[in-house]
């Protein structure tokens, strides 16, 4: 073969490739300008996409009461509820943390009101509403304490849907009679641990439900002996104050959480919040620390407060109201920002806190309750709430104290169920203040 003749073909070869590249590239220019033409005129379905992780019988009844609410008002929004189980959010914090960053928040997900906000806000990652705030006069009718909660450097970036009780001892009312056990005398370690006592002796081996799958539910209950050891020990913690791991004050917390241990299920670890008041509920146990949503898991069994099941502050915590206040918030970028907003509107009003609470176990954050909705625990607690002589953020439920202390706190508890070291415990949460340090920004100053 010539040189030329082989230089033609090499010419012509190259000729046909950038014949080939070129055509390619039309076709995948049209192809992608068709499809481009369609999406812009393709519509958009009108939904609005929800996160929360209300799975248990009473939590599913109370949003669902509310989702309907909002499904008769606006019949042309599909609502998409997306639950992810798993009490107190242990498993939802992070899949949202992770979605949002993605940038694929929903148009709204359940959130607690204080600390538990701030990742997202310091990130740029939720709008302020405080045009909301204002247009829907919630200033008004919320109360100073959970307006301070909802609010970080001057702007609202949430709204609360409820306040619910941490510190409350629920107790099955026919074991208690049974036994001759007045309620009156658990108001004290000493009194409340002298009727696991007795009930022990009675046969009842294990008097005290818990449950401990997600680890928070151990830590509820050490907060609320933390909660015991006094108003400024507490806010000495979130306030992330204490330095002294020999601090009488928290040894003696594990001291009590340690008895505590002896009277509580051994299989604690596998349970669910839920399925410990479900202990309760059926009389294997008598008592059980929780938040009131507990009250939820009473009404969807049918009991009657006072009949069959009582509450009142848990030891040494009377005239303590400890808050835990679920929001919903409006993330940047929400695919459905209109129906966003007016699932935000429905969440801070009268008739949307009347119709989720009542079921919840909660009392409204809103102070203009419509109170004859509201069974006699509620109606109880609505006035605890007004009287009380403290108000305290919950740790366990994102409010009082940085993320890094709650998920070290949520560790130190489950160990300690185990291995009950008290002195390892003191240190440890003193290590886990001192980790989080410079994350503590805001300074409680507890009053009623
Ligand atoms: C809390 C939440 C309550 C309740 C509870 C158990 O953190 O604020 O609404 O759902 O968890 O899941």
């Amino acid at each position: 073969m010539s040189e030329k003749t082989s230089s033609k073909k090499g010419l012509s070869a190259t000729l046909l490739l950038a014949i080939a590249i070129i055509a390619t590239a039309v076709v995948v220019g049209l192809v992608a300008y068709y499809y481009g033409q369609q999406a812009a005129t393709k519509p958009k379905a009108n939904l609005l996409v929800i996160y929360h992780w209300w799975t248990s019988g009473g939590e599913k009844a109370a949003i669902d009461a509310l989702v309907k609410v909002y499904q008769q008002k606006y019949p042309d929004v599909g609502v998409v509820q997306s639950p992810v189980a798993g009490g107190a959010g242990y498993v939802m914090k992070a899949v949202m943390k992770s979605m949002v960053a993605a940038g694929e928040a929903p148009d709204a997900f359940q959130m607690h009101l204080g600390y538990e906000m701030k990742p997202y806000i310091d990130a740029g990652f939720l709008e302020p509403i405080d045009d909301l705030w204002r247009s829907e006069g919630w200033e008004q009718v919320f109360p100073p304490v959970i307006r301070d909660m909802a609010n970080w450097n001057g702007h609202y970036y949430a709204v609360p849907v409820n306040i619910h009780r941490a510190n409350v001892l629920w107790y099955n009312k026919k074991i208690l009679d049974l036994y001759g056990i007045d309620p009156s005398t658990l108001k004290t370690w000493d009194g409340f641990f002298a009727a696991c006592e007795k009930l022990k002796a009675a046969g009842i081996t294990y008097p005290i439900a818990m449950g401990g799958i997600g680890k928070w539910e151990i830590a509820h209950a050490i907060e609320q002996i933390f909660l015991s050891q006094g108003v400024d020990f507490y806010q000495d913690l979130i306030n992330g104050k204490l330095t002294d791991p020999n601090d009488p004050r928290l040894v003696n917390a594990f001291t009590i959480m340690k008895r505590y241990m002896s009277y509580v299920n051994p299989d604690y670890a596998s349970l669910t919040w839920d399925q410990a008041v479900a202990k309760v509920i059926r009389g294997e146990a008598a008592f059980t620390i929780m938040g009131d949503w507990a009250n939820g898991e009473f009404y969807v069994a049918g009991k009657v407060f006072g009949v069959d099941y009582g509450a009142m502050p848990s030891p040494g915590t009377e005239g303590i109201y400890m808050i835990v206040s679920d929001a919903f918030e409006l993330p940047k970028g929400a695919m459905h920002p209109d129906n966003a907003i007016k699932w935000l509107k429905l969440v801070g009003s009268r008739e949307g806190q009347d119709t989720f609470n009542p079921i919840k176990g909660s009392i409204p954050a809103r102070i203009d309750a419509d109170i004859s909705k509201y069974g006699p625990y509620q109606r109880q607690a609505i006035q605890d709430f007004k009287n009380a002589r403290y108000m305290a953020p919950s740790i366990v439920h994102g409010s009082g104290a940085p993320e890094k202390f709650a998920s070290a706190f949520n560790d130190i508890a489950s160990k300690f169920a185990s291995d009950k070291d008290i002195a390892a415990a003191c240190k440890a949460i003193i290590d886990a203040i001192n980790t989080a340090k410079s994350d503590y920004t805001k300074t409680w100053h507890l009053t009623g």
